[in-house]
């Protein structure tokens, strides 16, 4: 996306984007400015603190931090802003991302993280929730988050079950 953006995605490894860009097609689908970039805040510390000083200073809103195993992404970006940090645990391939989501989940008190459920569902909502935040103040978003909501309550209200 060329404009502005509002929103951050950072994710720890070009492995992530398959789960991560279910947050990008969140902010997508309502027109959401964002942008996606892999970087690791174990294998390259600096470049993550380089880039949270630059996502700042552009006006980013919020970042949303993805990352598997031992998990520390969302909790360091916390530590260098205050912004809010939105934490999707990534699936890993020997406990399931149950690492991840304790990684993120249980931060210390003090530096909060938003965290969301394993896998894709989770990154769609931590994009679904950073609309939420930004249609706090655009009337805009919040019209068409409310029309969004609609949709999936007609949607089940109109499910038929097969017949016996
Ligand atoms: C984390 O380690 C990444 O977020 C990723 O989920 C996990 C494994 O990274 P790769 O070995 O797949 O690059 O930093």
């Amino acid at each position: 996306m060329s404009a502005k953006p509002l929103v951050s995605i950072i994710m720890g490894s070009a492995n992530d984007w398959e789960v991560m860009q279910q947050s990008a097609r969140a902010l997508q689908d309502f027109g959401v400015a964002f942008d996606a970039r892999v970087i690791s805040a174990h294998r390259s510390p600096d470049l993550l603190f380089d880039y949270i000083k630059e996502m700042t200073a552009q006006g980013v809103q919020c970042f949303i931090a993805g990352a598997g195993g031992a998990a520390h992404l969302a909790g360091v970006i916390a530590g260098k802003t205050t912004l809010p940090v939105l934490g999707v645990p990534i699936p890993s391939k020997y406990l399931k991302g149950m690492d991840s989501l304790l990684s993120i989940v249980q931060m210390p008190k003090g530096i909060p993280v938003a965290t969301f459920a394993i896998g894709e569902a989770g990154a769609a909502n931590a994009g679904l929730f950073a609309v939420a935040m930004l249609a706090l103040n655009d009337a805009t978003l919040a019209t068409k988050l409310t029309a969004y909501r609609q949709q999936q309550a007609d949607a089940i209200k109109a499910t038929v079950l097969p017949a016996l």
